[in-house]
């Protein structure tokens, strides 16, 4: 017997190893000693994420890598526990509380085309931190470069240690390679987000800073939750824009309907760029209590795989499902799609809170780009191969090039 199971093959291609165990009939993916169930079918993810959400938590092996390295914050808590940090926060997410960003998120977006001919994936994430800092946080930080250091260090980390069940439940003071990277990761955003709290606060009761929310909290849980905010909304909105922008370079036909209704076509864009490309391509799920309903049975302990890249590539409910088609999603699509069908952002309790302030991101980021593209620069990139790693990352560059 192969101890290893599906392991070697996961850490080689996760996409195309979760494809595979899709396809068996127990939909098993062998990761070392444990079993992890993919659900695929949307009733069941529903299911998962919401009306069974009292029995269903967080997966516990990806929950201990995450919580060392970000401490005890929303994207790191679950049931009671998690209900309070949601409550503390979620009113900063506010559209309306958003919205009053607009300009600095745009004036943040035209400095991403600023130059021709450098690599973009920088010059996003620069963006992407400064938009959460600033929204999230009430911080202006000009220089990103530490912040942008340490995200990267998690993602490598995170990498290493979710793709290695083993790696997860051995102690951090290893003397190992990937253990070095988890002690480094730590120690650095730990750093960045002390830079980020002495960061300049704009005062006034417009700026929702987190450390408002949290009168009585300790240094310790705002230096947490900070972190866990930072994550939360640079490492998955980067793979979002730069993935939008290589998509956009195959459909240059598509600025005349920007131009004519920007509102409806960027929404179009958008939705479909998280459909095709969803940067959560993974949500891990473990049962605490078995599960019977009729979408969905469950053992206790199992641990369920939910893959938004997976189900939004499914033939059985999408047409020509690898394609990037935004005119798809016309008005009243989403609402006929089955519940559970398109989950980019999850369901229910741990719903994503930022999908506003993508939204605000991705336009701000598709006006700037209408300043240059096609008549002025084009898009070029290194292909759509996709490179699994926390998030659903694009090898290789993008760039802006002059024409
Ligand atoms: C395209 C970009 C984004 C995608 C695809 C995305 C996706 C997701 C997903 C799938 C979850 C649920 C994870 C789970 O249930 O295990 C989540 C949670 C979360 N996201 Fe996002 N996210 C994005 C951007 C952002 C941004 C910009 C922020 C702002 C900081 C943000 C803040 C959060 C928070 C705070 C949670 C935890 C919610 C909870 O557990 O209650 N996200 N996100």
């Amino acid at each position: 017997m192969n101890l290893l199971g599906d392991l070697r093959d996961f850490n080689c291609d996760p996409l195309a190893a979760m494809e595979r165990a899709a396809a068996r009939p127990s939909h098993l993916l062998h990761m070392g000693p444990i079993a992890v169930r993919l659900v695929v079918e949307p009733a069941a993810v529903y299911t998962i994420l919401t009306s069974a959400s009292n029995a269903i938590g967080r997966d516990a092996i990806a929950l201990a890598a995450a919580r060392k390295l970000l401490g005890t914050g929303i994207a790191t808590t679950e049931f009671a526990e998690h209900r309070e940090h949601r409550q503390a926060i979620k009113s900063a997410f506010a559209q309306r509380v958003i919205a009053e960003h607009e300009a600095v998120v745009q004036s943040e977006a035209d400095r991403v085309f600023a130059e021709y001919g450098v690599p973009l994936k920088r010059r996003l994430e620069q963006f992407a931190i400064r938009v959460t800092a600033r929204l999230l946080l009430g911080s202006d930080i000009e220089d990103t470069a530490r912040i942008e250091s340490a995200t990267n260090e998690f993602h490598t980390s995170m990498r290493t240690e979710f793709r290695s069940p083993i790696q997860a439940v051995l102690p951090d003071w290893l003397p190992t390679r990937v253990k070095g990277a988890t002690r480094r990761a730590k120690r650095e955003l730990r750093i960045a987000v002390n830079e980020v709290l002495a960061g300049s606060h704009p005062t006034g009761s417009d700026v929702p800073s987190l450390m408002a929310r949290f009168p009585n909290s300790t240094p310790e849980l705002v230096a947490s939750q900070t972190t866990n905010l930072l994550v939360a909304g640079a490492t998955t909105t980067v793979p979002f824009l730069e993935w939008m922008l290589r998509h956009l370079s195959q459909r240059p036909d598509l600025v005349s309907g920007l131009q004519a209704d920007f509102e409806n076509a960027s929404g179009r864009i958008i939705r479909e760029t998280l459909r095709l490309t969803p940067p959560a391509w993974l949500v891990g799920r473990q049962a605490r209590e078995a599960v019977d309903t009729p979408a969905l049975k469950a053992h206790k302990g199992e641990f369920l795989y939910l893959s938004p890249y997976l189900t939004h590539r499914s033939a059985e409910y999408w047409e020509r499902p690898t394609e990037f088609v935004p005119e798809r999603w016309t008005d009243g699509f989403e609402d006929a799609l089955p519940r559970g069908a398109y989950f980019p952002f999850a369901a229910g309790s741990h719903a994503c809170l930022g999908g506003g302030i993508v939204y605000m991101e991705g336009r701000a980021i598709l006006r700037a780009l209408l300043n240059y593209w096609p008549d002025r620069a084009r898009i070029e990139h290194d292909g759509f191969i996709p490179d699994p790693g926390f998030t659903l990352g694009a090898a290789g560059q993008t760039m802006l090039i002059k024409v």
